[in-house]
């Protein structure tokens, strides 16, 4: 009894600092939103300005070490990518609507986004979302699985679209995104043989991040506690890209 007596007033105000800290507004009138299901949830837990707008490197570099542990090495060329889409050509920011701009960084065959042929490509898309479900067949989604599942869209809207394009700065993009979400939320064995176990990932996890933007503390994930780099951000697109043709060849499942 007295345990809990001492105990409760302290879990609750630690619990008060986190929902400050990570407290999760939907967008609101007047806030802008993209194509980027992270940078959007960041912007919704105000770790990026909840408008969305006028977003500076040092403001992205310091958000996405706080949120996710992402280092400078590889934020800091994220960005620089991603400066072009603001129109202004003087701008030192970026607005999260801007990465809706086409064949900028915004591409074809997104997870969960429909092609720009089809429609708005920065919303989440119900159906689109689905086909990439259905990839992901069990609780623990693997690197194997994820790659598949990458693969099938662009597929699907390789034949699908008639105006499909796969620029290559976008191509590696799409491999660099399913990266990057294995990364945030599944557990790394990067050390692993086979690169199928390098990473685990909760299918609840990442579910719940794409379908409400939003981080999955209530699931249980916690910020990563090893920063990412560029280095193993770019190790893993690599080994992904040569597991992705060993599937392609049909040498890998
Ligand atoms: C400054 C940093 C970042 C920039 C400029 C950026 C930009 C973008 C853009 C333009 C897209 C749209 C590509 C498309 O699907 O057509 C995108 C998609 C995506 N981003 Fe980011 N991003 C950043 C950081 C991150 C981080 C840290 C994550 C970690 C999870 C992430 C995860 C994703 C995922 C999973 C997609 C694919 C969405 C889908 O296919 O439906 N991004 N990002
Ligand atoms: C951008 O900067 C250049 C050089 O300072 C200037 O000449 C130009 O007018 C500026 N453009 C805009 C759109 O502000
Ligand atoms: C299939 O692709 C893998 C991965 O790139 C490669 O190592 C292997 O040599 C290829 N096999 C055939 C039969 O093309
Ligand atoms: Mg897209």
């Amino acid at each position: 009894m007295k345990l809990v007596c001492f105990a409760a007033p302290f879990a609750v105000s630690v619990l008060a600092i986190q929902h400050e800290i990570h407290n999760w507004r939907a967008p609101e009138e007047g806030d802008v939103r993209g194509p980027c299901p992270m940078l959007n949830t960041l912007a919704n837990h105000g770790y990026l300005p909840h408008n969305g707008k006028e977003i500076s490197k040092a403001i992205a570099i310091e958000a996405l070490n706080t949120a996710i542990n992402w280092d400078v090495s590889v934020v800091s060329p994220l960005y620089d990518f991603a400066q072009p889409t603001n129109p202004d050509p003087n701008a030192t920011t970026i607005n999260l609507n801007d990465l809706t701009t086409h064949n900028i960084l915004e591409h074809d065959g997104s997870l969960s986004r429909q092609d720009t042929f089809f429609g708005p490509a920065d919303v989440f898309h119900e159906e689109t979302w689905k086909e990439t479900l259905s990839y992901f067949t069990t609780p623990e989604i693997d690197v194997r699985q994820a790659a598949r599942a990458r693969t099938a869209r662009v597929i699907t809207s390789a034949s699908t679209n008639p105006s499909f394009t796969f620029p290559q700065i976008g191509s590696y993009f799409d491999y660099g995104e399913t990266a990057a979400y294995q990364l945030v939320f599944g557990t790394w064995n990067l050390e692993a043989s086979d690169i199928k176990d390098k990473i685990s990932t909760p299918l609840e996890l990442v579910r719940y991040f794409f379908e409400f933007e939003r981080l999955p503390f209530e699931k249980g994930w916690e910020r990563p506690k090893v920063p990412l780099t560029f280095d193993i951000l770019v190790n893993f697109v690599i080994e992904t890209q040569d597991l992705t043709l060993g599937q392609l060849n049909g040498t890998i499942p």
